[in-house]
């Protein structure tokens, strides 16, 4: 591959304007109720101590830490952004998003069979209602939900930085603090799937989901789809939730909003020093354009901080990119091998079983391998 064809722009097409091959993700004609904001994640952590000491380093505070439960926050208002339960097995069990206050929960309890909650159950309080998606996660839906008051963030340096022509900083220096990199909220989660057609579907009609990136394979069908939160015309941010289609149901990362590149770059320094696991970074994204830098908990589960990502309104048309593993980053460090799947026996029996389930095709698997064992930055 010559280097001026390995550095080309993948094509962004509106949905007006894309390839006759490519199917529309149809959305769905009605939808149950349109949330807000991503609220918190759950997860099982057999070690609840070790799950706050990473997420800590990673830029969170605990709320409260009990013998069976874990509750962090962000510098947000935010009550919770991760809660943690003490088991057997470290798992990632669902998500919570907050709803407008005039939400119908009995409709939701009559057409989706959502199960009251406790509110002693919810941190923060509030009202809320508990669904399962169809690959056997949470997904909670809360009302009237608590707030904290904020914890102080610093500044953003990006207010001070000189570039040509625009000299902003004089008489002045950088000296970002070594500290961790304060997390401001919660920006997404990424679960990848086996039924990318039903996943997709079934949290556009329970979240009012808006896709704004779909990506495709060669024969045009949908692979993977960033979608962005209906707040009408308030901007929101490219993906609060994404869906991939796979060889398993799986958690695949969540992503953390912080102050700045300096923060980030700081925070690799604490989170390096004090012994954790980098995957990937620093970098930016194509699909969303955050900067970028991937880290691994105790139990192996990836968390992204990053800064400087795309906002859009309701507004904005879906835009349909052909799916390759140079759409994911436009500089920085190779992707990780991690980042895709092992070539093993246990893969070959996942996709076995896949096969035999009709869940999947040869001819879908092929057009997957291609990308994905296409080098994307062949330099790297
Ligand atoms: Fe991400």
């Amino acid at each position: 591959m010559s280097p001026v064809r390995a550095l080309h722009t993948a094509p962004e097409y509106p949905e007006s304007q894309r390839p006759s091959h490519v199917q529309k993700l149809e959305r769905p004609h009605a939808v149950l109720c349109k949330a807000s904001a991503l609220a918190f994640l759950m997860f099982d952590k057999q070690d609840l101590a070790r799950a706050a000491r990473f997420w800590t380093d990673f830029g969170l505070s605990p709320v409260s830490q009990t013998h069976d439960m874990l509750v962090m926050r962000a510098a947000g208002t935010a009550p919770a952004v991760l809660v943690a339960r003490r088991a057997a097995r470290s798992g990632y069990t669902g998500a919570a998003f907050v709803v407008p206050d005039d939400t119908d929960f009995e409709r939701l309890q009559r057409e989706a069979g959502a199960k009251t909650l406790p509110s002693s159950s919810i941190p923060g309080g509030g009202e809320g209602v508990s669904l399962q998606d169809p690959d056997g996660k949470a997904l909670w839906l809360i009302r009237r939900w608590g707030q904290l008051p904020a914890q102080p963030l610093r500044p953003p340096l990006t207010e001070q930085m000189n570039s040509i022509g625009t000299v902003r900083r004089v008489n002045a220096t950088v000296r970002s603090p070594i500290e961790p990199a304060k997390v401001g909220r919660i920006g997404h989660v990424v679960m990848q799937t086996t039924d990318f057609a039903t996943m997709a579907n079934w949290y556009m009609r329970h979240l009012g989901l808006i896709p704004t990136d779909v990506q495709y394979l060669p024969d045009g069908s949908p692979m993977l789809t960033f979608f962005r939160l209906d707040l009408g015309d308030t901007p929101a941010d490219h993906h609060t939730v994404v869906i991939a289609g796979g060889i398993e149901n799986r958690y695949e990362h969540s992503a953390w909003e912080v102050a700045d590149l300096d923060a980030l770059g700081q925070g690799q320094q604490v989170l390096r020093a004090n012994g954790h696991r980098h995957m990937w970074g620093i970098g930016r994204h194509v699909l969303g354009s955050q900067l970028f830098d991937y880290w691994y908990d105790d139990d192996g589960f990836e968390f992204e901080h990053y800064t400087d990502g795309d906002v859009f309104t309701a507004g904005h048309e879906t835009h349909y990119v052909p799916f390759s593993t140079g759409s994911i980053w436009a500089w920085g460090d190779d992707a990780p091998a991690s980042m895709f799947p092992k070539k093993s026996l246990s893969l070959l029996w996942k996709v076995l079983r896949l096969l035999r389930q009709g869940r999947t095709s040869v001819a879908r698997l092929r057009m997957i391998g291609n990308e994905v064992d296409m080098p994307a930055r062949p330099w790297l």
